[in-house]
């Protein structure tokens, strides 16, 4: 299946892409989701590659196996569970069935009663001890964090809720600086947890508890949870009132449409969240509906499939000019690294390609400054994906938000058209000559050829942030079919887990090193004398 693209790739890996960008080219190698845009002009792509991808999708049955996940099959073979994170944004589209039951009327249901608690917070009639609620802490971590959390920021400019935080780390760090600025009698805590076990959560969930418990009577009163384990939740003494329940077929990295981005439809309110599921709806559609030339998901899967997989490289950037986006990169760590970072197929065979990328970014222009330097002139080609709005949200500025948009388009230019060394000669003729000319000269030489994709759009509203998660979501759906990997288990998180559980008691000193190997009990012996 590989050995074709393999193959053309060795003929044409070589050649300059920027060759190939005549005047249809843009129009060619670009797709559109509404008034998102998608161009992969800036690759090495060409019509005979991109069948040769297409082919990828037809050989692994793309197409059917994203039928069977819209229609609640088990596809998550390793867990023996439905995938169905769809079903939480699907606002009119009808039943969606699983094992024999329509799982829409309760996906709505609690919309609904997310909503009218939402609007209770906001509006003052769901109160503290001392009075209106003004803080809002998600006590969460992975897929009951980095969602929420990168959608809050991402949406700040709808923010007309209370102030909303985001504890994660179990270093007491995290906890102690966000409760520092809150007043527990005006303080909402959200815990956040799928499976409510997971020890960060529920360690900080305590301290906020007993943070708490020093000024509120009822504590249990001014918390709430989001969770499938309705048991666990009331064994912590929240009541079922403001427990929002979810299903078993919603993986964690995947939860931010239902239960679990309840802080940020406090922050944004409700109307705006449904905004934000309508976005992700109308990708969904495009994703079951668009041919594979015009579907955005797929189209930048397998543009990431011909860099990875087919040419070779390693990591991608993710480079959003939306400073609103910062969190984004981290947020795809988990969604792309925690799904398709898999060593063996879903029969259980080691893989024979590359499983996907490591994932990386930071918002432009800031990366400028720092590690771009690697990207142009390094000796590794990291494909770069950016992200820009041909509109901010602050008017006034827009001159500033232009220079922005410059930017973004610079820097996809320059690493495709690169300069070489007659031009970088011309750049410093006249300050030196002979040898030092072209000694300097080599320093000045960008290798170009570099290829990266730009996802456009209108302007970052809830609407089109519901686009952009939904693009990614499929994104890696496609590219985990194309594998034929399980995207949505991750036991690769178990072993360190089990191993932090054995290891605190020998932190502790309640036990002795013997069993660990003679790093770990050097380690641990460093850190005793210097006082842990
Ligand atoms: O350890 C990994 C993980 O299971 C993620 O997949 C998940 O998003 C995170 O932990 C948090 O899990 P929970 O929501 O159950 O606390």
């Amino acid at each position: 299946m590989w050995n074709d693209l393999k193959k053309h790739h060795a003929q044409v890996g070589h050649r300059r892409f920027e060759t190939l960008l005549d005047g249809a080219r843009a129009a060619d190698f670009s797709a559109q989701a509404g008034d998102m845009l998608l161009d992969y002009a800036k690759t090495n792509i060409d019509a005979t590659g991109r069948a040769l991808l297409f082919d990828l999708l037809a050989q692994t049955g793309v197409a059917a196996k994203r039928d069977a996940m819209f229609a609640g099959a088990p596809i998550n073979e390793t867990e023996g569970r439905a995938v169905l994170h769809t079903a939480l944004r699907n606002l009119d589209g009808g039943p969606v069935v699983v094992d024999g039951v329509d799982v829409m009327p309760e996906v709505l249901q609690t919309l609904d009663r997310m909503a009218a608690f939402a609007a209770a917070v906001r509006d003052g009639r769901f109160a503290g001890q001392g009075g209106k609620i003004t803080d809002v802490i998600n006590i969460g971590i992975g897929g009951s964090d980095l969602g929420p959390a990168m959608a809050t920021l991402a949406l700040a400019p709808y923010h007309d809720g209370p102030r909303c935080h985001f504890v994660s780390n179990v270093d007491p760090a995290d906890i102690a600086g966000v409760l520092r600025g809150c007043d527990p009698t005006t303080t909402l805590v959200i815990v956040a947890s799928k499976t409510f076990t997971t020890i960060e959560t529920m360690t900080n969930a305590r301290t906020a508890q007993a943070w708490m418990g020093q000024t509120v009577r009822d504590t249990g009163a001014q918390f709430a949870a989001l969770s499938t384990a309705a048991d666990k939740t009331a064994d912590f003494g929240i009541d079922p009132s403001r427990v929002f329940g979810f299903a078993d077929w919603v993986g964690g990295r995947y939860s931010m449409w239902g239960p679990i981005g309840l802080s940020l439809m406090i922050a944004i309110g409700p109307d705006a969240f449904r905004a934000f599921l309508r976005g992700a709806q109308a990708m969904d559609v495009h994703f079951k509906s668009a041919a594979w030339h015009e579907n955005l998901p797929a189209l930048l899967a397998l543009v990431g499939i011909w860099h990875n997989q087919v040419c070779g490289h390693a990591t991608r950037a993710v480079l959003p000019y939306d400073n609103l986006l910062s969190r984004l990169p981290a947020y795809l760590q988990q969604l792309e690294m925690e799904s398709n970072g898999k060593g063996v197929n879903m029969d259980g065979a080691d893989l024979t390609v590359p499983s996907g990328p490591v994932v990386w970014g930071e918002p432009g222009t800031n990366g400028q400054h720092a590690f771009y330097q690697l990207i142009h002139q390094g000796t590794r080609v990291v494909p770069c994906e950016f992200l820009v709005a041909a509109r901010g949200h602050e008017d006034d500025l827009h001159h500033q938000h232009q220079l922005l948009v410059a930017n973004c388009l610079a820097q996809s230019e320059a690493l495709m058209r690169g300069r070489d060394l007659n031009a970088a000669r011309a750049k410093l003729a006249g300050k030196f000559t002979g040898a030092e000319l072209d000694r300097q000269a080599r320093h000045r030489v960008f290798p170009g050829n570099r290829p990266s994709v730009t996802i456009a759009y209108p302007q970052l509203t809830p609407f089109v942030l519901g686009q952009i998660i939904c693009l990614y979501e499929h994104r890696v759906f496609v590219e985990g079919v194309v594998l034929g990997i399980n995207s949505y288990d991750q036991w690769g998180v178990e072993l360190g887990k089990e191993l932090a559980t054995a290891l605190q008691p020998v932190v502790e000193g309640v036990q002795g090193t013997q069993d660990k190997d003679g790093s770990t009990a050097a380690l641990v012996g460093f850190l005793q004398r210097a006082g842990v």
